[in-house]
């Protein structure tokens, strides 16, 4: 598989990654609440964390999806036409998109699969996972964040466009931003274009709060793990056993909302950006929000971004749904 590096010299020099992650915390430490973007999860080993929490028993977002593909990929391949791009945003590490690949690879004559990810060893690991599927068909795995990823799609794919955002990774943009990303899909597709995105359905507050809070403590790591990635990456002198992981459920938001909580007074120091940020006596900073939706929120979000529902796929406890959407241009 051919890989492209958004990140890299030619598109964006790495240095600059650097400086922007530098200025995001400088930006988000100095907030009232703190806050440090979700996007920070995944170096290569906030994604082999979150490798282990897509195998959680509490995480059911992984076994409703995969009951979905199994269940759905051959009539969805029936719908699509005989040359297609399949653009993943967020792929991960491929296992979910396997089974949906095989049904393709056996239906479609002319198939490319691209997968995106901001994490470089994500894509190394989805490349192993499918070694077998992408024997037959075209690939480019592009590293790269949504946005830049986004518009080089629109530059360099013309074959009609489904376009995977599975795994509730919708779920992780607040309704604004989803808007935002949905209407920069919409613009940069053609009329006739599918996009197909993984909603996870509200329900009862012990699951949600459970699939955030596991018992083997895998996302109390996965959220640690961003303080050793600012140590490592910004000299920053974060001590992991001075903060607590906490998962709450906000009803109003509908989301779940993920935090670090400082358990006592103390300063950090990064060495980077030259700067040091004083935390009181249990302080949040927010890390995460995992958003739910409703049906009628669905209905409401292909609507105002210009799509239209082709299918709803649930699995059989209707925790998840993949929806399917069509692009929809007047001329
Ligand atoms: C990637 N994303 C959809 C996950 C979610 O469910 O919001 C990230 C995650 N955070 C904690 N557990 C999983």
């Amino acid at each position: 598989m051919k890989f492209i590096d958004l990140n890299d010299k030619q598109h964006r020099s790495s240095d600059e990654t650097d400086e922007q992650m530098a200025m995001d915390i400088l930006h988000g430490l100095n907030a009232h609440p703190k806050y440090i973007s979700s996007k920070y999860f995944y170096d290569s080993r906030g994604s082999e964390i979150f490798a282990d929490i897509m195998n959680l028993d509490e995480y059911y977002l992984t076994d409703c999806e995969f009951e979905i593909l199994n269940s759905h990929s051959d009539a969805l391949a029936d719908l699509m036409p005989d040359s297609l791009s399949v653009i993943e945003f967020g792929a991960g590490n491929g296992l979910k998109t396997k089974v949906l690949l095989d049904a393709f690879s056996n239906k479609i004559k002319n198939l490319e699969y691209v997968p995106i990810d901001i994490s470089k060893a994500a894509l190394e690991s989805l490349e192993i996972n499918l070694a077998d599927q992408l024997k037959d068909i075209r690939s480019t795995a592009v590293i790269g964040d949504y946005f830049h990823a986004l518009s080089w799609v629109g530059k360099n794919r013309q074959d009609v466009k489904l376009i995977l955002f599975l795994g509730s990774n919708i779920g992780n943009f607040t309704r604004e931003r989803a808007i935002f990303f949905l209407r920069h899909i919409w613009g940069y597709s053609n009329h006739g274009d599918y996009l197909m995105i993984g909603f996870d359905l509200k329900k009862d507050i012990a699951t949600l709060s459970a699939a955030y809070k596991d018992k083997s403590g895998v996302t109390t790591e996965f959220n640690l793990n961003l303080l050793d990635r600012f140590n490592r990456e910004l000299g920053a002198n974060f001590d992991r056993s001075k903060f607590e992981h906490h998962a709450v459920y906000n009803p109003i938001r509908g989301a779940m909302e993920s935090y670090l909580i400082s358990t006592e007074k103390q300063s950090v120091s990064i060495e980077n950006i030259q700067k040091t940020f004083n935390f009181k006596a249990y302080e949040p900073i927010h890390l995460e929000y995992s958003y739910k939706y409703l049906l009628s929120d669905i209905e409401n979000l292909a609507k105002e971004t210009g799509f239209e529902i082709i299918q709803n796929n649930f699995d059989s406890k209707k925790y998840f749904v993949d929806s399917l959407w069509q692009i929809k241009k007047e001329i």
